[in-house]
């Protein structure tokens, strides 16, 4: 059995995880695993159907009725719910909201956790979430915790918002952030939170280039071969 290497990215919302995971992924030639996207397509299922995020019975229930997959088309992760590519639609405040929600509950975990580790398995992978280094991949050879400060997210955000067109406060995307934050580190089941053995990175004074640079250099230290 081969064996691959696994890089895990935890932290909050807006670190810049998914950005820099998938540049250092081009850069390696590794797979890119956004598991955010997985449990915003779940979300989306339960907005569809009207389920409140509270209700944990009926969001329980539903992860029956759910398949989630994954595919790469020219590198780029797609995530099918059902059979249908909703990627496109996964990434409004709504649906974050609920996968936030939505994701404190056992079932809807269960539910990727399979899939999450079948990709590392077979694939050298750099897989972003909240719970990577901790749950995930225990045994990830290179684990890393991106964070950055609220003020410093909220202000990434804007500017996100503000290129797509979108008016928008940042007072109120802050406040959104540090709730989203709260929820995702004081949940009972796989909590975000640093791995012992990862390395804590805050971004908010480094570029895009510079943080690519930083994991690159800890994943050699730590076993990766690259030329
Ligand atoms: O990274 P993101 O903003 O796309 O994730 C959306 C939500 O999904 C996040 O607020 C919490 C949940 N999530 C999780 O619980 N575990 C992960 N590994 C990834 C995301």
């Amino acid at each position: 059995m081969s064996v691959t290497y696994n890089i895990a990215i935890d932290g909050p919302a807006g670190a810049g995880k998914s950005t820099i995971a998938r540049a250092a992924a081009a850069r390696l030639g590794f797979v890119y695993v956004d598991t955010g996207a997985m449990y915003r397509a779940m979300a989306v299922y339960f907005l569809r159907k009207g389920i409140a995020p509270d209700d944990e019975a009926a969001i329980s229930a539903a992860c029956g009725d759910i398949q989630i997959d994954i595919r790469y088309e020219d590198g780029t992760q797609h995530v099918f719910l059902n059979g249908e590519d909703v990627s496109g639609i996964i990434r409004t405040e709504e649906v974050g909201n609920m996968a936030s929600a939505s994701s404190v509950y056992a079932a809807v975990r269960r539910k990727l956790l399979n899939l999450q580790q079948n990709l590392a398995q077979s694939e050298n992978v750099i897989m972003d979430g909240r719970d990577i280094g901790t749950c995930v991949l225990p045994n990830a050879q290179t684990k890393i915790y991106l964070t950055a400060s609220s003020h410093v997210r909220a202000l990434r955000r804007l500017r996100e918002l503000e290129e797509k067109g979108q008016t928008c406060n940042l007072l109120e995307i802050e406040q959104d952030i540090i709730e989203r934050d709260y929820r995702d580190m004081h949940r009972e089941i796989a909590p975000l939170k640093q791995a012992d053995d990862a390395v804590y990175l805050d971004t908010s004074e480094m570029t895009i280039a510079q943080v690519i640079e930083r994991i690159i250099e800890i994943a050699r230290e730590r076993g990766l071969k690259t030329d």
